[in-house]
C-alpha cells in the first residue's frame, strides 16, 4: 500500500508533490520518489520518509510544471532506493508510480526477460512499465492505448500514473482496487490517492472508478474505461477543510485525534439524532432499511480496530434489536465458504473504506446475494461505493496510523443504526430509546471529561513504559474495549499486550501474572462489576500491578488497585465510547516515552490495500 500524487499546471510541480506526499505518508513511508520533466524525464528516489527525499533533492534544479510522486510501503522487494518508485521503462522514456499489486508479474517478467529486458528492482511495478512499453512497441499504438491494453492483461490491484518523455504535457492514470482521485483546478490538474493533497488548491474532484483510465493531455481531462468506452467525468465538490488535516498545535496527529473525539462524535450525530423530537435518521440507510429490520442475521466484516467496533456492535444489536450477529475478520471470511442465507445482511466497517480484505469480503457476500451496508469514514472511498447502503462516520481525516476517533465514530454510527432498527422492530421501548438518545447526546461531554485524565495517565505511563507485557481485561461491552486497548499499545509502543474477557483470565492468562505484569482492568459499574472486582483481587493476590478504569466515585476498587483512572458514569451499552479514551491515552504516552514514532509506527500502514 502506497500513496501517489501527480500534478500538471502553472505551479512548480515539485513542492506541490512533496507536500502531497507528506499528507499521504499515512499510507506508507518506507521510501519515496518523484519524477519531473526538468530537461528530461528525471526520477529522484530515496529509502526512508518523504523528508529524506526532500533533503536529497534540495540542491537539484527541479524546474518542472508536471510531475508525480510516490510514498511506498513495501510489498515486493525490500525498502531501498532501487525498489522505490517511480520506475523507468526499458528505454527510460516512460516512468510509472503504482499503488497496489500486480499478481501475475512473475510470468510477465519471465516473458520480458526472454526478450532481453533487464530489471533494476525487485518490484512488480517495474515489470508493469516495461510491459506497457513493450506493448506500445509491438502494437505501434499511442501510449494511452498501450496502457489500456496492458491493463487488460494484468491481474491484481492498481492505481497508477504514467509519464512520458516524448509527451511532456501528458499524465495517464488508471485504477482498479486502489483509490485515485483527480482534482480539477483552474489551469491545473492533480491526481492523488485521496483528496488531502488536492484540497488546498481545489475542491472539485472526480473519483475514478475501477477499470477507468484518466488521460490529462495539455490540460484537458478525458476518461474512458478499459473496454475503451469514453465516459463523462462526474465532478463532485468536496467539503474538506485544510485545517482538518494539519496538526493544529498538537505534537502528534494521534493526540490531536484523541482530543478531537468530543467534536467528531458530535459531528457524527449532527442532523441525525435529536432526543427532543425522538428523531433518528440516517439518510443512506433508507432504501434498504427494511432488509435490515427484517434481517434474520447480521454479519459484520472488518479488520483491526474496525473489527473491535464490530464486536461492540454485536452486543448492542443483540441487546436492542434481538437479531443474531456474527462478527468476522474480513480476511478469514473471504477465504472460507461462509454460509450466507437469504435474510442475512452484511455490515462492513472500515475507516479508510479501502481495506482490501474488507472489500473482498463485500464482493463475496454480494456475489451470494447479500445486502451490504457500509460504515466508513473516508467519503467517496471504495467500500461506500461497493455497498448498497450505509452511513459515513464523519470523523474527519484520521492521519495517525493507530485509529482513535474513527473507532468512537464507528461506535456512534453503529449505535444509531441499531436504534433505528430497534425502533422500527419495536424491540426497544419508547422510554428506553429516549433515555439512550439523551445519553448519546451527552457522550461528547462525557468524553471531554474522560480526556481530563490525560495528565494522570502520563504519569502512569512513566511508571510502566519499560514493561515488556501487558494484559487488558474487560467484560461485556468492555471486552472489545480491552482488545482495542491492547491493540493500541502493540501498534505504537511495540509492547506485547493481550486483551481478554476478564472471566477467561482463570483459563490461562492468570499463569502469566507476577509482580512484573501490569494488568489494565476496564472495571466500570455495570452488570458484571462484582465479578470483575473479584478478578482484580485475583490479580492482586498474585502481586500483579493493576491499573483500573473505573466509574467516577468508585471507592471499592480504589482500595485494591495500584492506579484508578475515573471516567464519567455512562450506561453500560454506551460505556465503550468513554472507557476507550484512557486506553488510547495510555498507549500514546507510553509510545512517546519510549521514543516511538507514534503517527507512523514501524511496519504498519493506515490503509491496507493489499492482502
Ligand atoms: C490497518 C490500520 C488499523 C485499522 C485496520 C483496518 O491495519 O493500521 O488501524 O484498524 O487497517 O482499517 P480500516 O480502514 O478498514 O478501518
Amino acid at each position: 500500500m502506497c500513496g501517489i500524487v501527480a500534478y500538471v499546471g502553472h505551479r512548480q510541480a515539485e513542492p506541490v508533490i512533496l507536500k502531497g506526499l507528506k499528507r499521504l505518508e499515512y499510507r506508507g513511508y518506507d521510501s519515496a520518489g518523484i519524477a519531473l520533466m526538468n530537461g528530461g524525464l528525471n526520477v529522484y528516489k530515496k529509502k526512508g520518509k518523504v523528508a529524506e527525499l526532500e533533503a536529497f533533492i534540495r540542491h537539484q534544479k527541479l524546474d518542472s510544471h508536471i510531475g508525480m510522486g510516490h510514498t511506498r510501503w513495501a510489498t515486493h522487494g525490500e525498502p531501498n532506493d532501487e525498489n522505490a518508485h517511480p520506475h523507468y521503462s526499458a528505454t527510460r522514456k516512460l516512468a510509472i508510480i503504482h499503488n497496489g499489486i500486480i499478481e501475475n508479474y512473475a510470468s510477465l517478467k519471465q516473458e520480458l526477460l526472454k526478450k532481453g529486458h533487464r530489471f533494476l528492482s525487485q518490484t512488480d511495478t517495474e515489470v508493469f512499465i516495461h510491459f506497457i512499453e513493450h506493448i506500445r512497441e509491438t502494437e505501434q499504438c499511442a501510449l494511452d492505448e498501450a496502457v489500456r491494453l496492458a491493463l487488460t492483461k494484468v491481474v491484481g490491484a492498481y492505481a497508477i500514473v504514467v509519464m512520458s518523455l516524448e509527451h511532456p504535457g501528458l499524465l495517464i492514470a488508471a485504477r482498479k482496487g486502489s483509490p485515485l482521485v483527480v482534482g480539477i483546478g483552474k489551469g491545473e490538474l492533480f491526481m492523488a490517492s485521496d483528496a488531502t493533497p488536492i484540497i488546498e488548491y481545489t475542491n472539485e474532484v472526480v473519483y475514478l472508478n475501477d477499470q477507468e483510465i484518466a488521460v490529462v493531455d495539455n490540460g484537458k481531462l478525458t476518461i474512458r474505461n478499459t473496454a475503451n468506452l469514453p465516459l463523462t467525468p462526474y465532478i463532485q465538490t468536496i467539503d474538506l477543510e485544510l485545517e482538518a488535516i494539519e496538526k493544529g498545535g498538537y505534537e502528534h496527529f494521534m493526540l490531536k485525534e484523541i482530543f478531537e473525539q468530543p467534536r467528531s462524535i458530535m459531528d457524527c450525530m449532527r442532523g441525525r439524532l435529536d432526543s427532543a423530537s425522538s428523531r433518528l435518521v440516517l439518510g443512506g440507510l433508507r432504501d434498504y432499511l427494511n432488509r435490515l429490520v427484517n434481517a434474520d442475521r447480521i454479519l459484520i466484516v472488518a479488520c483491526g480496530t474496525s473489527w473491535h467496533a464490530g464486536l461492540v456492535a454485536e452486543y448492542f444489536f443483540e441487546e436492542f434489536c434481538r437479531i443474531p450477529v456474527e462478527v468476522e475478520y474480513a480476511s478469514e471470511f473471504r477465504y472460507r465458504n461462509p454460509v450466507i442465507r437469504e435474510g442475512d445482511v452484511v455490515i462492513a466497517i472500515s475507516q479508510s473504506g479501502e481495506t482490501a480484505d474488507t472489500l473482498a469480503a463485500i464482493e463475496l457476500a454480494k456475489s451470494r446475494g447479500a445486502v451490504i451496508f457500509g460504515v466508513c469514514n473516508v467519503v467517496g472511498s471504495s467500500i461506500p461505493r461497493a455497498t448498497h447502503a450505509g452511513a459515513y462516520t464523519h470523523a474527519g481525516p484520521e492521519i495517525g496510523v493507530a485509529s482513535t476517533k474513527a473507532f468512537t465514530a464507528q461506535l456512534t454510527v453503529l449505535n444509531m443504526i441499531a436504534l433505528i432498527v430497534a425502533q422500527k422492530k419495536g424491540t426497544v421501548t419508547e422510554q428506553r430509546l429516549n433515555e439512550l438518545l439523551i445519553e448519546m447526546e451527552q457522550i461528547p461531554g462525557r468524553v471531554e471529561k474522560a480526556l481530563q485524565t490525560n495528565r494522570q495517565i502520563e504519569s502512569i505511563a512513566a511508571e510502566f513504559k519499560d514493561a515488556t507485557n501487558f494484559i487488558y481485561l474487560g467484560r461485556g461491552y468492555n471486552f472489545p474495549v480491552a482488545l482495542e486497548g491492547a491493540l493500541k499499545l502493540k501498534e505504537i509502543s511495540y509492547i506485547h499486550a493481550e486483551g481478554y474477557p476478564a472471566a477467561e483470565m482463570k483459563h490461562g492468562p492468570i499463569a502469566l501474572i507476577d509482580e512484573q505484569m501490569p494488568v489494565v482492568f476496564i472495571a466500570t459499574k455495570d452488570s458484571t462489576y462484582e465479578k470483575v472486582v473479584s478478578n482484580i483481587q485475583e490479580v492482586k493476590a498474585r502481586k500483579g500491578k493493576v491499573i483500573a478504569i473505573v466509574t467516577e466515585g468508585d471507592k471499592l476498587i480504589a482500595k485494591m488497585a495500584d492506579h484508578v483512572v475515573e471516567v464519567p458514569n455512562v450506561s453500560e451499552p454506551l460505556m465503550p465510547l468513554v472507557s476507550v479514551v484512557p486506553l488510547q491515552l495510555l498507549s500514546y504516552h507510553i509510545a512517546v516515552l519510549r521514543g516511538c514514532n507514534v503517527d507512523q509506527p514501524r511496519n504498519l500502514a493506515k490503509s491496507v490495500t493489499v492482502e
